[in-house]
C-alpha cells in the first residue's frame, strides 16, 4: 500500500483550501469556482436551447434531455453546497473553534445514516468499530463533516458488494475510514486534497472534488494530521489524528 501523510498546508504539490483570511474569498478561489460553475450552466443552456429548437416534439428525446438537465442541476446543487460548506468552515476559524470531547460513535452514526441509501443501492456493507466512550477533542459539527466526507467517498469509490469501515485508533483522537474499493494511484494521492481535483473527471460526473479539501481544511484548523494508505484495486484507508485537549 502506498502511504502519504499530509500535515499543514505547506506540502509540495498541494493546493491548500482557501486561506484563513479577513476576506474569505480570494481571487483564485473565485476564479476556480466560476470555472467549475461554467460547465454545468453551459450544458443546461445547450439542453434547453435544443429542446426549444424542436426536440420538444419527440417524447423520447424530451425525456432523455430533461434527465440530463436534472443531472446538471444536481451537479450545480452539489457544488453550491460544498462551496457554502468551505465558506462556513472559513468563517468558523476566525472565531473560537468551540471544541469539546465528541463521541466518535455519534459522528459515525451521523455519517452512516447519511450514506446508507447509497450504500444499500450498491450493496455495500457499512461497519463501525468504535467503542461507546471513545472521544475526539474537536468541533462537533466539523468532526461530523470530516467523517461524512470520508465515508461518502469510501462508499462512492467502492464497487458493488464492497465494505466500508469506520474505526477508532489505538491511541486517543484517531479516526480511521477504510474501504476495499477502487483505490488511488500512488502519484495521485497528494493531489486528491486539492480543490476540485478528481482522479477521473470523466467517470466522476456527480462529484465536485471539494470534499477532501474541506476535510483537509478542518484537519488544519484542528492541528490534525491526515495519512492516506491506498492501493489501486484493493482499497484505501484515511487516518486522521487529532491532538488531545492537553495539546490545545
Ligand atoms: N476512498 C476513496 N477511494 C478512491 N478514490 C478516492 C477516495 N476518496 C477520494 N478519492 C478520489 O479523490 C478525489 C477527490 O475526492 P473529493 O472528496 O475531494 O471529491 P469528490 O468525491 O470527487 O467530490 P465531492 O466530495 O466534492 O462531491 C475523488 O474524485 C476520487 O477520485
Ligand atoms: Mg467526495
Amino acid at each position: 500500500m502506498s502511504s502519504s501523510s499530509n500535515q499543514g498546508s505547506d506540502q509540495k504539490g498541494m493546493n491548500p483550501p482557501p486561506k484563513i483570511s479577513q476576506s474569505s474569498l480570494d481571487r483564485s478561489w473565485i476564479a476556480e469556482v466560476s470555472h467549475e460553475l461554467r460547465l454545468p450552466i453551459a450544458n443546461i443552456k445547450l439542453l434547453v436551447e435544443t429542446l426549444l429548437d424542436g426536440a420538444l416534439e419527440d417524447k423520447e428525446t424530451l425525456v432523455r434531455m430533461l434527465k440530463r438537465t436534472s443531472q446538471e442541476v444536481d451537479r450545480l446543487e452539489g457544488l453550491v453546497k460544498d462551496v457554502l460548506s468551505i465558506e462556513h468552515v472559513t468563517h468558523n476559524q476566525q472565531e473560537d473553534l468551540m471544541r469539546s470531547e465528541v463521541l466518535l460513535l455519534d459522528s459515525a452514526i451521523y455519517a452512516l445514516e447519511s450514506t446508507e441509501d447509497l450504500a444499500r443501492k450498491k450493496s455495500i456493507r457499512l461497519r463501525t468499530e468504535v467503542e461507546d466512550d471513545y472521544c475526539i477533542y474537536a468541533n462537533r459539527e466539523q468532526l461530523n463533516q470530516v467523517v461524512l466526507n470520508l465515508v461518502e467517498n469510501a462508499v462512492k469509490y467502492t464497487q458493488e458488494g464492497g465494505e466500508v469501515k469506520i474505526r477508532s485508533g489505538q491511541n486517543p483522537g484517531v479516526l480511521i475510514v477504510s474501504d476495499n474499493g477502487i483505490g488511488i494511484e500512488k502519484e495521485e494521492v497528494p493531489k486528491i486534497f486539492n480543490r476540485f481535483y478528481r482522479v477521473d473527471r470523466t467517470k466522476q460526473r456527480g462529484s465536485t472534488g471539494l470534499g477532501l479539501s474541506i476535510v483537509k481544511h478542518i484537519a488544519d484548523l484542528h492541528g490534525a494530521k491526515i495519512t492516506v494508505q491506498s492501493e489501486l484495486g484493493a482499497g484505501s484507508r484515511f487516518i486522521v489524528e487529532f491532538p488531545g485537549a492537553e495539546r490545545r
